[in-house]
């Protein structure tokens, strides 16, 4: 059970940090008009993409930055950046991998959304999503419970005792 606690824990700070990600609002479009701060964020952001192509991850880095400081929604440009400093498997990968080789029997996941991450839990796993809005477009081939509720409130509820084992 302590491992479980562990591992818990250990996702819920990793949900946590996703949550932090501040979501684009609605009014501003992907396709700005030309001139504006957002359409010549995307241009360096394209600029960026071409020089990390071609190696220069230096002024691939610089454009990165210009694109952001632009347009601070622009989470490609985050994105960009983040995986030019950090090569290597996205946490997608590294989900699957986990549950590949620990195989837990709970995994708990605070802040579902679509539904891509819980769906990398695989049987003999039980998951369990927490989310008060979740948009759920991915199928689950583990026994799945989804609660549409803040963690907050899940916490509160105990809800995590129903499902000890
Ligand atoms: C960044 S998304 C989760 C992404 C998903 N885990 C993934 O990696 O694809 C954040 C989600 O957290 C949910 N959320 C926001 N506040 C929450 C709360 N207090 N408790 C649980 N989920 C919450 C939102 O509804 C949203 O679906």
């Amino acid at each position: 059970m302590r491992k479980i606690a562990r591992t818990i824990t250990t996702l819920a700070v990793a949900a946590r940090r996703r949550l932090r990600r501040v979501p684009r609002p609605p009014s501003v479009q992907a396709t700005s008009p030309a001139g504006t701060p957002e359409a010549i964020a995307r241009e360096h952001l394209a600029r960026a993409g071409a020089l990390k192509s071609q190696g220069d991850n230096r002024a691939a880095e610089a454009a990165y930055r210009a694109a952001f400081e632009l347009d601070p929604y622009l989470v490609e440009a985050h994105d960009g950046l983040a995986r030019l400093r950090w090569p290597g498997p996205d946490y997608l990968a590294w989900l699957a991998h986990l549950h590949a080789i620990r195989r837990p029997p709970v995994y708990l996941e605070i802040g579902v959304a679509t539904g891509r991450t819980l769906a990398l839990a695989q049987p003999p796993t039980r998951a369990i999503g927490v989310d008060p809005a979740p948009m759920i477009d991915s199928e689950f081939t583990a026994e799945t419970h989804l609660y549409r509720e803040t963690s907050d409130r899940f916490f509160r509820e105990n809800r995590s005792e129903w499902h000890r084992q």
